[in-house]
């Protein structure tokens, strides 16, 4: 997605798919967004936060929403919070825990897509911990 004012790039975003599988849980179709970037010289003017705005009307189709930020206070204002528990990476040998990995989804209230059954797996999967089943980017 890019993000243009008369007719200057100015941002972007985009989303992978990704399949994030909560312990105990299946794998989730999960959308994760990646790549949210404002030009510096129009940083601070809203550009990222439509941008976000934008993607969470795009997503709704996902079971889940996820992404590993970089400008943490920035998600937040936004309504995201951190993942609570633990992560892995399935590989070949098994499962590979990722300690170092910081992903943050959107809270339930600022999900408007997100149905009561998608709050109680988010909920498990913060107490379980998650796993990363598929990579795709
Ligand atoms: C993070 C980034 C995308 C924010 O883009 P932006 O266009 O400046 O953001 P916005 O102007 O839409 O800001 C939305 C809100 O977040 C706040 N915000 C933005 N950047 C912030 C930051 N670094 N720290 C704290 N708050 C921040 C704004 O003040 C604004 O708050 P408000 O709605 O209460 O006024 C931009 O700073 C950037 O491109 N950074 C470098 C790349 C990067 O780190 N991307 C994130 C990858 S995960």
């Amino acid at each position: 997605m890019l993000v243009r004012q008369d007719g200057t790039l100015v941002g972007h975003a985009c989303w992978v798919e990704r399949g994030l599988q909560p312990a105990g849980l299946p794998i989730l179709n999960t959308a994760y967004i990646e790549a949210v970037a404002t030009h510096p010289d129009w940083q601070r003017r809203g550009y990222g936060k439509l941008a976000m705005a934008r993607i969470a009307e795009e997503i709704t189709g996902y079971e889940l929403a996820a992404l590993s930020p970089a400008a943490v206070p920035f998600y937040e204002r936004l309504g995201w919070e951190h993942w609570r528990g633990p992560t892995a990476i399935r590989t070949d040998t098994g499962l590979l825990p990722t300690p170092e990995e910081e992903i943050m989804n959107p809270a339930p209230a600022a999900d408007p897509a997100a149905r009561p059954r998608r709050h109680e797996q988010r909920r498990m999967a913060r107490r379980r911990g998650v796993v990363k089943a598929a990579e795709s980017g």
